[in-house]
């Protein structure tokens, strides 16, 4: 791993002649450890409860011809590198906000407690594992599995406040928390930024899927894409990252960081 963006003075260095980078140094090319990625990751400082304002993070892969899935899967066109990079974003985070299609299609479990960076969530205050926060409208989810029944902190469905009531209560039989932020049968991306933070969730992170990701985008909350480049072309109708009916006017976003690895690219963009 190594980093291409902000050029270091380490970068510079060797990009100017200078060798092989020495042992530490941000442009030479070796294995980070959890810290670095930890500390390379951070949340802004006031999006905690000090601060307290949420702070909403994607984090996506996509391929050169702009793929988001291969076979109904992000892992085919992912990579050690965009795994250890997944967990690491996974573990700053209070909560995971993830669509319904992708929980049932990547058959998501509960996040684990990793004893690598349980000092690290303990000084921020969090529990041992982030909550997943599932988005559904029809709550069409199987309240059996582990992700509901058994996680480490309890999962959270957010929901609209039509939704069925007999499926709101397999649900809370299951042990889930039901969040009620819209008014309809759907969810208002806005109102569920709010309905998490009230919760004392702040340090968010959405791992899609790419329709969820579209209206994120569209209703202005998503603050920052953590965008993994896999050097890969795949051809065929697979979904972009984000979906959904264009936004009017199109969002701008900076780099703050860009990592490399192995051709894949690492990249951070927060909005402007
Ligand atoms: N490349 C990547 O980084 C990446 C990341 C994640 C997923 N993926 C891939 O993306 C695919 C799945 O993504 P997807 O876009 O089809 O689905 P998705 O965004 O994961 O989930 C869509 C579902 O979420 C619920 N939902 C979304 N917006 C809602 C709202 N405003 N209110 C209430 N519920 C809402 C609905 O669930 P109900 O149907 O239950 O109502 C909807 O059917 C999979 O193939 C997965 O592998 C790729």
């Amino acid at each position: 791993m190594r980093r291409l963006f902000p050029v270091t003075d380490e970068t510079a260095a060797r990009d100017s002649g200078g060798g092989p980078g020495t042992a530490g140094a941000d442009g030479a090319d070796r294995e980070w450890g959890l810290e670095e990625l930890a500390a390379a990751y951070a949340y802004p400082s006031g999006s905690g409860p000090a601060g307290p304002e949420p702070w909403l993070r994607a984090n996506m892969v996509s391929t050169l011809d702009g793929a988001a899935q291969h076979d109904g899967r992000s892992q085919p066109i992912s990579s050690a590198a965009d795994m250890r990079i997944f967990g690491t974003l996974r573990a700053l985070a209070d909560a995971v906000v993830v669509g319904a299609e992708t929980v049932r299609q990547e058959g998501y479990r509960p996040a684990r407690a990793r004893e690598d960076f349980a000092a690290l969530r303990e000084a921020a205050g969090q529990g041992p594992a982030p909550a997943i926060a599932v988005v559904s409208a029809s709550l069409d989810l199987d309240f059996s599995l582990p992700l509901f029944t058994s996680p480490l902190v309890p999962t959270l469905v957010l929901t609209g406040a039509a939704a069925a009531t007999d499926r709101i209560a397999a649900a809370e039989k299951a042990g889930v928390q039901v969040v009620i932020a819209g008014d309809g049968m759907g969810v208002d991306p806005a109102r569920a930024v709010r309905a998490l933070a009230d919760r004392g969730l702040y340090r968010l992170l959405t791992e899609g899927g790419p329709r969820l990701l579209g209206q994120l985008v569209a209703a202005g909350v998503l603050d920052e894409l953590c965008l993994t480049v896999s050097p890969m072309l795949t051809a065929g109708d697979a979904q972009r990252i984000a979906g959904g009916p264009p936004v009017a006017v199109p969002r701008r976003f900076e780099l703050t960081s860009l990592l490399e690895e192995a051709g894949f690219l690492f990249s951070r963009y927060r909005r402007t």
